[in-house]
C-alpha cells in the first residue's frame, strides 16, 4: 500500500524510536496522508513496520477519530457542537454545511466534541486549521475559500503539504 518513498519514510520514521510499535501512529497518519483516508489494506503493513499484530493497529486507529476509516473529501469540515457552541449556533453552522455540501464529493463534515476553542465559539475546523466567531454564513465562505484555492488545505491529517 505504501509507495516506494512512503516505504522509505515508514522505515526512518520507525527508527526514531527506541521501541517500533510507538511508530503505529505516525505510520498511520502517513498512510493516511497518502490515500486521504486510512484504508483497511494499509493495517497489516503499518503492523509488519512496527512489529506488532494487525489487530493491535485496529484498535490503535479505531480509538482515534482523527483516523478517517471510510473515504472522505479532501477537506474534512469539523464543527463543534459541544456546550459552548452548541448555545451560540455551533448546531446551525454543522446543519448549513451538512446541507450545503450534501452532494459535494470534495467536502466532508463532521460533527465532532469540544475543540478547545470555546472562548471564540463557534469554531470549526478544515482539515485540522482552526476558524472561530462563525456563522453559518461565515463558515461557509471559509469552506469556499478552500475550494477555491484562496485558503491553503492541509492533508486530512492535518500535516502542512
Ligand atoms: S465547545 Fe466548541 S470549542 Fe469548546
Amino acid at each position: 500500500m505504501f509507495t516506494d518513498d512512503n516505504r522509505a519514510r515508514a522505515r526512518d520514521i520507525v527508527a526514531q524510536y527506541p521501541r517500533a510499535r510507538s511508530a503505529i501512529m505516525p505510520l498511520a497518519y502517513l498512510a493516511q496522508d497518502q490515500h486521504g483516508w486510512l484504508p483497511p489494506e494499509a493495517i497489516p503493513e503499518i503492523a509488519e513496520f512496527c512489529g506488532v499484530s494487525a489487530a493491535e493497529v485496529q484498535g490503535t486507529v479505531s480509538f482515534y477519530t482523527m483516523f478517517k476509516r471510510r473515504p472522505c473529501g479532501r477537506l474534512v469540515v469539523s464543527v463543534c457542537t459541544n456546550v459552548t457552541c452548541l448555545v451560540v449556533g455551533g448546531p446551525e453552522i454543522l446543519e448549513h454545511l451538512e446541507v450545503k455540501y450534501a452532494s459535494d464529493d470534495d467536502v466532508t463534515v463532521e460533527e465532532v466534541e469540544c475543540l478547545a476553542a470555546c472562548g471564540n465559539a463557534p469554531s470549526m475546523q478544515v482539515n485540522y486549521e482552526f476558524h472561530e466567531r462563525l456563522t453559518p454564513e461565515v463558515a461557509e465562505a471559509i469552506v469556499e475559500d478552500y475550494k477555491a484555492g484562496r485558503l491553503a488545505a492541509r492533508t486530512v491529517s492535518g500535516t502542512p503539504q
